[in-house]
Formats: structure tokens, sequence, C-alpha cells
């Protein structure tokens, strides 16, 4: 499973998506990321790794976890660091995207981290300006450093993923997430599990690579960790609505207490945010069992490795 941190020649120079990269990349990104673990349970957390580098956060689409984690992952490692929202910039002028990053640019940027909800921004920018690009989230095309603080937590509990047992329950066909998660997870030789209602897959679905199931309960039984997914109500057309209503979505798919009692030894992830009673009862996302505010502390150390490996950084 380990990489050979001392000799491994780590080329990327964007994170556009887990597509893009070799198992033994994210194996080095996670190897890379337990250094950067460490330091956050420092006195004081702060290397000066990026103190020469400048870094914009562009933002066009809502963030609580991964822009506040981007964006502690950057003063934690001493970088300027400016933040842009689409909501009070000149994009609400009409400015167009390329227009916006060129000018971003001649300020002098060394490193870009986008999130847009349009799939293919990420790699746009790349044909536009010459910093380093890290993709935030893309529509529902990819969120690679979700799905490597992901597979990181998991590690904390399983450090070989391979041969886990991994189910992914809720709206795959809307979820960046999931796909990021799959591209990754079966990469680490995991076995993953995708579960939800026919409505919430997507066409191809047999593409991804991985089985399919509708029934929660087998999910449940059958996995080491389950993952919920938010259900992305904004992203399904008024009128159009994939499932008859939330309660039925809940009582169908919701991870209860009644799970936990009878399927003892899995774990539960989700990415966030999460709609209380509806992936899963209140008291499940506060048990125990329960290692999603993990994924949000490892997230701010993942996304210092991976900033520190496109910054130019070989070795820690
Ligand atoms: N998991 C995630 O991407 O959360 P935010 O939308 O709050 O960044």
């Amino acid at each position: 499973m380990s990489v050979d941190l001392e000799h491994y020649n780590f080329t990327q120079k964007h994170l556009l998506g887990l597509a893009e990269y070799s198992s033994d990349d994210i194996k080095y990104v996670l190897e890379q990321a337990k250094y950067f673990r460490e330091i956050l349970d420092r006195p004081v957390p702060k290397v000066p790794t990026l103190r020469d580098k400048t870094i914009v956060n562009l933002f066009y689409e809502n963030s609580t976890r991964t822009r506040l984690s981007f964006e502690l992952a950057q003063k934690r490692m001493g970088a300027d660091v400016v933040n842009f929202s689409a909501s009070n910039s000149s994009a609400k002028k009409g400015e167009s995207l390329k227009d916006t990053i060129q000018n971003i640019s001649s300020m002098k940027i060394d490193m870009v981290v986008v999130r847009h909800e349009s799939p293919g921004v990420p790699y746009f920018l790349t044909q536009c300006v010459d910093a380093a690009i890290l993709n935030a989230g893309d529509g529902a095309h990819e969120h690679p450093t979700q799905a490597l603080l992901d597979m990181f937590t998991m590690q904390q509990i399983h450090p070989d993923l391979k041969g886990k047992k991994i189910a992914i329950i809720g709206d795959i066909s809307h979820s960046r997430v999931v796909r990021s998660n799959i591209t990754g997870l079966t990469k680490l030789g995991a076995e993953v599990v995708i579960c939800g209602p026919k409505t919430l897959m997507p066409v191809f679905v047999t593409d991804l690579g991985v089985t399919v199931s509708h029934n929660l309960n087998e999910a449940l039984s059958w996995c080491d960790i389950a993952m919920a997914l938010r259900i992305q109500l904004e992203r399904q057309g008024k009128g159009t609505e994939l499932f008859p209503s939330l309660r039925e979505y809940h009582e169908r798919f919701g991870i209860k207490q009644k799970h936990l009692e009878k399927y003892p030894d899995f774990k539960i992830m989700h990415p966030g945010p999460i709609n209380r009673g509806v992936e899963m009862e209140s008291e499940v996302a506060d048990s125990d069992r329960a290692i999603i505010l993990n994924q949000v502390t490892n997230g701010v150390a993942v996304r210092m490795a991976v900033l520190y490996l496109l910054s130019g950084g070989n070795r820690v």
C-alpha cells in the first residue's frame, strides 16, 4: 500500500480529477497528508512551506467545508490568499470566466482553487493561465480533494483499502463526490457498491464499473463503510422531482438507529452538508459510528498535501 516517499516522481501540475491520477499518485498524496495531519495536532499548527506563494480561491458555487478547508490549509502553510465569490464580483456585470481568470492571473497568482457549477471549468482554466489549477468541485463531474480526504479517513480505520467494502448511498446521478470516490477507491483496490433509487442513478450506470443495489439493507449488511450522499434538490428541476417525497426517500434509503443495531460493524461517512432526517437520522449523524467530523479535520491536512505537491514540493 505504501509508496516510496524518497524516490517517487510526482509529475502532476494540476488536480482536475482523480481520473488523471495514477494509483501511485493517489497513494503518494495520502502518504504526504499523514505528515500534514500530524502538524495539525501541534500547539502551533503551521509550516512556512507556501510563504512565497499566492493563491486565489475562485468560488462560483456555495461552499462551507471545501472553501474554509482550502483557506485554512493555505494559511497554515503561510501562503498569501485572496478569495473571490462570483456573487459579489464583476461576473455579475457580465464579465466572462476567461476574462476574470486572465485578470486575476495578471496579479501574479501561483495557484487557483476553483468551484463551478459547470463540469470542465478547471480544465478550461488550464488553457487560459499558467497557474496550477485545483478542482474544488465542478458540476456533477469531480470533487477530487473530497475523495482524497474520504480515502484518508477510511485509511485511519483500514490502512489498506484493497478488498474493503464501501457502500455509497443516495443521489448518485448528481454527485461529483461519488465519481471521484469510485475512481479513487477502485484504483486503490476497494470494492464499491452504489445504492439508491433507480431514478437517482445515472443513465449509463453500468459504465461506472461498480455494483448497483436498490436495497439499503443489502448494502449495509455487506459494507465496512457506508457513505451517505446529500440529496441535491437544487440540481433537480422544479416540477421534475425524482422521488415522491423526502419522507419516502428517508423511509427507504435513510440510515437509521435500527440499522446501527442490526449491523454492528460499519462506519458512517457523509461529505456534508447533511440533511438530517433525510440521508440519515439525526442520532445516527451524532453517533460514535459516524466519522463525519474526522473527514472535515482530515480535509485540511489532505488539502495541505495537495497544495504542497502542486506548488512544486516533492517530499516532506
Ligand atoms: N463536501 C463539500 O463539498 O461541502 P461544501 O459544499 O460545504 O464545500
